[in-house]
């Protein structure tokens, strides 16, 4: 810290993309981790944070950095599941990443929810790196474990050089035809105009080294004047997750990124209802790069300053929402912060019908996505809430004025012993499941079925 308190901060990194192009790969290959290994149906349902310390950094990136050519301290990525729930990486309004990286399949080229990373980044101006996955699928290719890309392609047949070549040109094409004037990374002087790009595998760890240089390097170049924060002031940051901690009754995790919080500290937390305001029970850290949503151990801290993830144990926050604010109160007005906090959730939340099914979600974030899922599907929702299937919510779908909205949308939650007997009295159908799409899809087969 300078004279001023002020101090460079982690840069928050988004890892976006379309479902399967390699997001959690591409993070588990930087932090020689197996996330996707317990994954229901190798997708990811949920928002993870991980912390990568320099260090790592530079052991990755090899000879292709110098690491004293760095003082911030590490990259904080966030992993998001290719659903469209990225809406929840919001801060005061703004992109919660300083800055991303967007993951597409050299071989699947851009799909939709590329288009909608894009489309979010280009609105939120977030810097973006483009990592082109999957290299090693290639026909004729030759593997290079770890190594830097101009290696990789050395080591290549022309015929499978060319063959990549057309592919990463394509990629190009599509950027501009969204308006990034984009090259592959090495020609790209300034990357405040043009979107680098970046070949890697996940798979084998080609252009790994080169991806995490370029982050540095743009990290440090044009985000560190946005990462000087005040590290002793109150805490700002955001809830990935609202989940039961083993010994702590209800926690949140949180991305941080702004201040500090500490052990001792009162937080004012967006939910279902008013803002919940509470005392700081326990702040416990997951391990450097160890995943915070699959984390088991976990430290129990004094404080932590951003940008990082953490679990914030705390009474009353059953009713906390992801994708909601969190703040740390501090020697500041407690009605100045709930109305701030207030102001922000009223930009969230997800549109209903007069008619239509009932929705019930384990996070703010996975409403969402299940929303636009059934939005895209021209399914209608009648209702939609945080929490697992109770009595009411059966009755409110047995009272729909036709019989194919007599169905309640459960993702990933529990549907309460009294709310299925009321089901199979009222006849109101349930569909369970923690993947969004077979949700959608098991309705429409069940509708389809049923009109036969
Ligand atoms: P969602 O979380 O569902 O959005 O997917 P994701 O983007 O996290 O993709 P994930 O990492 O789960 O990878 C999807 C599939 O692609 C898995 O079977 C991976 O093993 C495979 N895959 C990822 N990266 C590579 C790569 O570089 N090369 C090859 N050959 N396969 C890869
Ligand atoms: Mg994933």
């Amino acid at each position: 810290a300078d004279s001023t308190g002020e101090t460079l901060r982690t840069p928050i990194v988004a890892v976006l993309g379309h479902v399967d192009h390699g997001k959690t790969s591409l993070l588990d290959r930087i932090r020689g981790s197996t996330v996707i290994d317990g994954e229901a149906g190798a997708i990811t349902q949920h928002i993870g944070a991980t912390a990568v310390p320099l260090e790592t950094v530079s052991e990755i990136a090899g000879s292709l950095v110098d690491p004293t050519d760095f003082d911030l301290p590490g990259l904080l990525f966030i992993d998001t599941p290719g659903h469209h729930s990225f809406s929840t990486l919001r801060s005061r309004g703004g992109a919660l990443a300083d800055i991303a990286i967007l993951v597409i399949d050299v071989n699947d080229g851009f799909q939709p929810q590329t288009i909608e990373a894009i489309d979010i980044l280009q609105r939120t101006e977030t810097p973006f790196v483009v990592a082109a996955n999957k290299v090693d699928t290639t026909p004729g290719w030759n593997p290079q474990e770890n190594t830097p890309i101009q290696g990789s392609y050395d080591a290549q047949s022309d015929r499978a050089r060319s063959t990549l070549d057309e592919r990463l040109y394509d990629l190009i094409g599509d950027l501009s035809d969204h308006d990034f004037s984009a090259d592959m990374y090495w020609r790209v002087q300034n990357f405040a105009n043009n979107v680098g790009v970046v070949p890697v595998s996940a798979e084998t760890g080609e252009g790994v080294p080169d991806l995490l240089t370029v982050l540095m390097g743009l990290s440090q170049r044009y985000l560190k004047d946005a990462m000087a924060i005040d590290v002793d002031g109150p805490g700002a940051g955001t809830v990935l997750e609202v989940k039961e901690q083993k010994g702590f009754g209800t926690a949140i995790d949180v991305v941080l990124y702004d201040g500090t919080v500490t052990a001792d500290d009162t937080i004012v937390v967006g939910g279902t209802g008013d803002p919940i305001v509470t005392d700081v029970r326990a702040l416990l850290q997951p391990r450097p790069l160890a995943e915070i949503r699959t984390e088991k151990r976990f430290e129990e801290v004094e404080s932590v300053t951003a940008a990082a993830g953490l679990k914030i144990a705390a009474p009353d926050l059953d009713s906390a929402m992801a994708g909601a604010p969190v703040r740390v109160l501090r020697n500041r007005q407690r009605e100045d912060i709930v109305e701030e906090v207030e102001a922000e959730l009223a930009a969230l939340g997800v549109t209903t019908e007069e008619q239509g099914v009932v929705v019930k979600a384990d996070t703010l974030g996975s409403l969402e996505a299940v929303a636009d899922a059934l939005d895209e599907a021209e399914i209608p929702i009648v209702r939609a809430e945080v929490g697992d299937v109770a009595p009411r919510d059966v009755t409110v779908a047995s009272t729909a004025d036709e019989e194919r909205h007599e169905t309640v949308m459960a993702f990933g939650i529990d549907v309460l012993d009294d709310a299925a007997d009321r089901a199979d009295v009222e006849d109101v159908r349930i569909f369970e499941s923690d993947v969004i799409y077979r949700l959608v899809e098991e309705y429409e087969e069940f509708i389809e079925e049923r009109e036969r």
